[in-house]
């Protein structure tokens, strides 16, 4: 059950270390509920993550008729409906907090012959949806919303077209609906990426037996009326939930921190190529390929960082592991420079600004500038900073507890329960000492 107002007291520790792993991803398991749901035949889901993100989309797919039952050993079974067999919603459908969830489904839902609307929490009903709405539009898709913001109204256009549409940010959100749109249209819809996004809808759309073509440019394309076929899916442990953990234990593991099961998917790892380059001991054990997405273990050892300039084109493959990379930045030696990186403006808080605040908080030197932040290096005192709702942050702040030089209170931490269930008993298993408002562990 999510808190309205939970805070975190972390506390500083003399290691971290021991085995861990974490909760299944979150991209693939939404991904994963959707398509199965318009897939024909059943899908039977591995390791799906059971976060509140997640649980908003499974939620919507039942308004919308999907039978999704738990199957033996923790699998969830979808009944897929078909492309044409989703059923009109009796009322909005209400995404919380995630943004995959609103971005996606306004992509899926755009084909359809009903009408559906959208919302979320006052998060979600901040981040824009023009970047989704437009190109759906010069598909046929009739969409409102609030100024280009959720509440999104998708009204019933049966006959899309498939377009061809360059993204100008990297985004998989918008490229994803895009495909998904693209399943239900007539011809081919093509995207060409600005750079590197994750490809995990490609990669499951190839298993359910859609064809689907990519080149060396980020261009992917698919020919619609196209059937996805139901599957098994195997979702590895979020790459970007372990991204906490391997921050944690560059800075504080002196025997190692073994994370396991984790999707290595390399659009995802750009995290792994910046620790490396700020001296970081980093090694992927056990690489094995589950067929739909390489899985592998980590292993991270206590490491002396130093502030490096941040390759701009690495930004996209570490979107989300930001405000971690932003703890360690205030933890090595010297300046470290992200730049190219505004998209960060638009996640579930500004990240760059409410980073830049709590860091400063904690006694860090940084500067912020429109795209990016320059951060002065050194270590980090105790204090209190605000999460302003957003999971990532209040993790990272968990985090930084490790080496700071007293405790730090994090508010607003209730929705780390998004993506992260049980993120405090596996911080504990690691040797984090943090904790709550209540008195104790949440979950
Ligand atoms: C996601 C893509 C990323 C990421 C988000 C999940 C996805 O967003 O930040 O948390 O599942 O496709 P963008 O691709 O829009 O940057």
């Amino acid at each position: 059950m999510v808190e309205p107002c939970l805070s975190y007291f972390a506390h500083p520790v003399d290691s971290v270390g021991g085995v861990i792993s974490v909760p299944g991803d979150k991209s693939i398991s939404h991904r994963a509920l959707m398509l199965g749901a318009v897939a024909e035949g059943n899908t039977q889901i591995e390791g799906i993550l059971r976060g509140e993100d997640c649980i908003a989309t499974w939620v919507a797919l039942e308004r919308m008729g999907v039978s999704i039952n738990h199957g033996p050993d923790s699998t969830v079974v979808i009944k897929g409906v078909g492309l044409q067999g989703l059923r009109a919603p009796l009322d909005s459908l209400d995404l919380g907090n995630s943004g995959t969830a609103m971005r996606l489904l306004t992509g899926l839902l755009a084909p359809q012959s009903f009408e559906a609307t959208l919302t979320g929490d006052q998060s979600l009903r901040r981040r824009p949806m023009t970047r989704v709405v437009e190109p759906l539009r010069a598909m046929g898709a009739k969409i409102e919303t609030q100024d280009g913001y959720p509440p999104v109204l998708i009204q019933c256009a049966e006959n899309l077209i498939g377009v061809s549409h360059r993204l100008k940010i990297a985004s998989a959100q918008v490229k994803s609906a895009l495909l998904f749109a693209g399943l239900s249209a007539r011809g081919v819809t093509t995207i060409q990426s600005p750079g590197i996004t994750r490809d995990h809808t490609e990669r499951m759309l190839l298993k359910m037996g859609v064809k689907v073509v990519t080149d060396d440019s980020h261009k992917v394309s698919l020919e619609g009326p196209a059937q996805p076929r139901g599957t098994r899916i195997v979702v590895p442990g979020d790459f970007s939930s372990a991204a906490f953990f391997i921050v944690a234990g560059c800075l504080a593991s002196e025997l190692g921190l073994l994370i396991k099961n984790v999707g290595v998917n390399p659009s995802r790892t750009g995290l792994l190529s910046i620790l490396r380059a700020m001296g970081a001991q980093i090694e992927i054990k056990h690489n094995r390929d589950q067929s739909l997405e390489p899985t592998a273990d980590i292993e991270v050892k206590k490491s002396t960082l130093h502030g490096i300039k941040i390759p701009r084109e690495l930004v996209p493959q570490a979107i989300d592991e930001f405000p971690a990379l932003f703890v360690a930045a205030a933890c090595a030696d010297g300046m470290t420079v992200v730049s190219g990186a505004k998209e960060l403006r638009y996640k579930e808080s500004d990240r760059l600004r409410v980073m830049a605040e709590g860091l400063k908080m904690l006694g860090t030197e940084v500067h912020e500038q429109s795209d990016g932040l320059t951060i002065n290096g050194g270590g980090l005192g105790g204090g209190t900073v605000d999460s302003c709702n957003d999971h990532r942050v209040a993790m990272a702040f968990a985090l930084a507890s490790v080496v700071a030089k007293g405790p730090i209170e994090i508010l607003g931490a209730s929705e780390v329960a998004t993506s992260f269930p049980n993120f405090l008993i596996t911080a504990a298993q690691a040797g984090l000492r943090i904790e709550t408002s209540t008195g104790g562990a949440v979950d």
